[in-house]
C-alpha cells in the first residue's frame, strides 16, 4: 500500500500529466504541531488535509468552497516531530455543485528517505455561489487510468454518502442490532462509569480560523472535535490514546466568526482494544439556540511501549441516552467492519461470495459496481477474435483472466439497459442460462437472482449461482449504464445436492449511447473456475459461441426495441423484501 501510494506521487512528480485542481502541501513537523508524546496531533493533520482539499475544489470550482462531507478516514500511523508529511488533493469529479476531492497523505523521513502512506480521504466541498443561483461546475476530464477510475468510482461513492445517514438510521432500528436486556451491558468488577469521560468545552471563531467569505474552516472544526475526543478516550484509559478511524461525517450547516463552538464528547463503548468517542458540535452567537453543526464518530486504541493495542475496560453506559448510544456503538463497530472490509479490499482479495445481509447491502453493491468499472477500465485489453461486429478481447494480469464481448445494437441505450438489466429475460438469448429466479428486490437498482446454468461435462451436475446485480444509469451525460453481477452467499439459499455452486467474481454490462438510437453494448467476465470452461474454447480460437450468444443478444434486443421502461417489468423492492 505505502508502496502504491509512493509510485502515484513519483510519477505524478516527473510531471508527466499536468491536473489543474491538483494542490500539494508539505509541512516539516513541529513541536508546535505536536502532542505531548512527540507525535502530530490528528487536529493538526485535519486541518492541512482540509485547508489543501479546499484549495484543490477552489482551483477548479473558481469561487469559494465549503466543506461539505468526508468519507471515513483510516489512519495507519502516526507521524513524529522531525518527519515531513505530503498531503496531496485533486478533485476526481464534479457534479452539480459539489465535487469529490480525493486526499492522499503520506510521511517523509528525512533521514532514511522512506515514505509511507498516512491515510486517504474523500471529501465532498460544495461551491458557493455569490449570487443566488446554485454554482453549476465544469466536468473534471480525466486523462489517467487511474484519473479514470477514480472518475468513475466517484459517482457510485456519491451514492452511497448520500444514502449514509438513511442507512445508518435504517441499521440503527434494525431489530438485529439491538440489545435488549440491560443483562447484555456489562457490569464487572473493572467497569468504568461513562460519565466520567464526559468532556465539554467551548471554542471562539475568530478570522485565522476562518476562510476569506468568513465561515469556519471545516478542518478547524475537525481538529476541535478531535480535541475533545482524545480527551474523553484518555480519561478511559488513563493513557495516551490513538486515533484509528473516523467515520463518515457530513457538516450540516455553516459556521462563521464570532461563532462559539459547543463541542461535546463521551466514550459511547469500548470493544476489546478499541473504543469509540462520540463528538457533537454545536455553535450559537449570543442569545440564538444552539445549531447542529456536526456529529462525529472515532475510534482510538491506547497502544503499550511496543505500539500494541492494550485491553480496555468494560463501562457502565449513563441512563437512557447512554445505552442508546452504548448500543448503537455495537451496530455501527459492525458496520464499520463491513465497510472497511467490502470496500477497501482489493478485488484479488475479496472472497468470491461475500455472505449477503440487509447491513452490507449498500457496500456490496459499491464493492460490486466498482469492480466492473475496474475491469471495464483497463487499457490493455487485447483482441482476441472478431467475427463480423462481435467483438471478443481479453486481458491477462497476474493470476486472472477477463474477458469482454463487444458489438453495436440499433436499439435505444435506456431500452437496452431496461432489457439486459432483467436477469430474468437472459434465458431468451443466452443459452447458459437455464432458469433464474429473482429471490430479493433489495431497491430500486439492486436485485439478488438464483441462475442456473447446464453443466460443464457430460456427466457434471448443472450449476447454480447466487447473484448481487446492481443496476446503475449514466450519471452524467456520456456516463454508461451499468450492471454489475457478482456472488453473494445467501443464509436461505445454501449450497444444495442437486448443484454444483458456481461462483462469479465480477460481471456486467456497459451500455453506451452511441447516438440516439444506437447502443453499444460491452459484457465483462472476471473468469473465474466455474465461468472459464463456458469460454476458454472461445478465447483459445477454437470455437465461437460467444458470437452466437451475442447474436442471439442482439437479436432479442432488436425484437424488443419497443416496450415498457425498467420500472414496470421489475417487481417493486418492497414486495420482494417480505419473502426473506
Ligand atoms: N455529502 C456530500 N454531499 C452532500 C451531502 C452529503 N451528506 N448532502 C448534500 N450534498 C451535496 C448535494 O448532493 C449537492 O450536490 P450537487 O449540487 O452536486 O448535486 C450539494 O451538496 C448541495 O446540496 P443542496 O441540497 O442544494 O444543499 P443543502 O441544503 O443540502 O446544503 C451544504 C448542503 C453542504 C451546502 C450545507 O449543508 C452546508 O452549508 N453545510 C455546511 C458547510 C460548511 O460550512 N462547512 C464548513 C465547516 S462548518
Ligand atoms: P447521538 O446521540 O445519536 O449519538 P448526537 O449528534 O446527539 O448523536 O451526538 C453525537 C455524539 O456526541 C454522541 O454519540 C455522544 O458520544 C456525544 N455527545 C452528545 N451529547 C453529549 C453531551 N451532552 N455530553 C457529552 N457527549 C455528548
Amino acid at each position: 500500500m505505502a508502496l502504491e501510494s509512493l509510485n502515484d506521487l513519483h510519477i505524478e512528480d516527473e510531471g508527466q500529466h499536468h491536473i489543474s485542481s491538483e494542490v500539494k502541501m508539505s509541512q516539516i513537523v513541529l513541536p508546535c504541531h505536536a502532542n505531548h508524546c512527540g507525535e502530530l496531533s490528528v487536529g493538526q493533520l485535519l486541518k492541512w488535509m482540509d485547508c489543501t482539499a479546499c484549495l484543490s475544489a477552489e482551483r477548479h470550482a473558481g469561487c469559494p468552497c465549503v466543506t461539505a462531507s468526508v468519507d471515513d478516514i483510516y489512519f495507519e500511523q502516526t507521524i513524529s516531530v522531525g518527519q515531513v508529511v505530503n498531503i496531496k488533493a485533486k478533485v476526481n469529479r464534479a457534479f452539480n455543485s459539489s465535487m469529490e476531492v480525493g486526499i492522499k497523505v503520506n510521511c517523509e523521513d528525512l533521514y532514511s528517505g522512506l515514505h509511507s502512506r498516512v491515510c486517504q480521504a474523500f471529501a465532498t466541498f460544495v461551491a458557493r455561489s455569490t449570487g443566488t443561483s446554485k454554482v453549476h461546475l465544469k466536468q473534471v476530464v480525466p486523462s489517467t487510468y487511474r484519473e479514470q477510475v477514480e472518475h468513475s468510482l466517484a459517482a457510485e461513492r456519491r451514492r452511497m454518502r448520500l444514502k449514509h445517514h438513511e442507512i445508518m438510521d435504517e441499521l440503527l432500528n434494525n431489530k438485529s442490532f439491538q440489545i435488549t436486556e440491560e443483562a447484555d451491558i456489562r457490569k464487572e468488577d473493572k467497569a468504568v462509569e461513562t460519565k466520567r469521560t464526559r468532556v465539554e468545552s467551548v471554542e471562539l471563531v475568530l478570522p485565522t480560523h476562518a476562510n476569506h467569505q468568513a465561515n469556519t474552516f471545516g478542518g478547524q472544526i475537525m481538529a476541535w472535535m478531535e480535541n475533545v475526543a482524545i480527551i474523553a478516550a484518555s480519561r478511559l484509559c488513563k493513557a495516551h490514546p490513538t486515533l484509528r478511524t473516523i467515520d463518515m461525517f457530513y457538516f450540516r450547516g455553516p459556521s462563521q466568526v464570532g461563532d462559539r463552538l459547543v463541542l461535546k464528547a463521551i466514550v459511547n463503548n469500548t470493544f476489546k482494544n478499541s473504543m469509540e468517542v462520540g463528538v457533537c458540535a454545536e455553535a450559537y452567537q449570543g442569545e440564538e439556540p444552539l445549531r447542529h453543526i456536526n456529529s462525529a464518530f472515532m475510534t482510538f486504541e491506547a497502544l503499550d511501549e511496543k505500539g500494541r493495542p492494550c485491553p480496555l475496560p468494560p463501562i457502565i453506559p449513563e441512563p437512557q441516552e447512554g445505552k442508546r448510544r452504548y448500543r448503537e456503538a455495537l451496530a455501527r463497530k459492525k458496520i464499520r467492519l463491513d465497510r472497511k472490509y467490502i470496500i477497501s479490499c482489493k478485488q484479488t482479495e475479496v472472497p468470491l461470495s461475500v455472505p449477503w445481509d440487509p447491513s452490507n447491502q449498500v457496500y456490496l453493491s459499491y464493492n460490486n459496481v466498482s469492480a466492473l468499472k475496474m475491469i471495464a477500465a483497463k487499457n490493455n485489453w487485447v483482441l482476441s477474435s472478431k467475427k463480423n461486429n462481435v467483438s471478443l478481447y481479453t486481458v491477462e494480469e497476474n493470476q486472472s483472466l477477463c474477458f469482454r464481448v463487444e458489438f453495436e445494437v440499433d436499439v435505444p441505450a435506456h431500452r437496452a439497459f431496461t432489457l439486459v438489466s432483467d436477469l430474468r429475460q437472459r434465458q431468451e438469448w443466452d443459452q447458459h442460462y437455464t432458469r433464474c429466479e429473482l429471490l430479493i428486490g433489495v431497491d430500486e437498482d439492486d436485485f439478488i437472482y438464483q441462475v442456473v446454468t447446464p453443466s460443464v461435462g457430460d456427466k457434471g451436475k448443472v450449476q447454480d449461482f447466487i447473484l448481487l446485480a446492481s443496476r446503475r444509469p449514466p450519471c452524467n451525460s456520456g456516463d454508461p449504464y451499468v450492471i454489475a453481477l457478482r456472488s453473494v452467499t445467501l443464509p436461505t439459499h445454501p449450497p444444495t445436492e442437486d448443484f454444483n455452486r458456481g461462483e462469479v467474481v465480477c460481471a456486467g454490462f456497459t451500455i453506451y449511447a452511441v447516438s440516439e438510437t444506437v447502443s453499444k453494448i460491452s459484457y465483462y467476465n472476471q473468469a473465474s473456475p466455474e465461468v472459464l470452461p463456458y469460454i476458454s474454447t472461445d478465447i483459445a480460437g477454437l470455437s465461437s459461441s460467444y458470437y452466437s450468444t451475442f447474436c442471439a443478444c442482439s437479436r432479442y434486443l432488436l425484437e424488443n426495441k419497443v416496450g415498457p421502461s425498467a420500472s414496470d417489468i421489475l417487481p417493486s423492492a418492497v414486495e420482494l423484501k417480505t419473502p426473506l
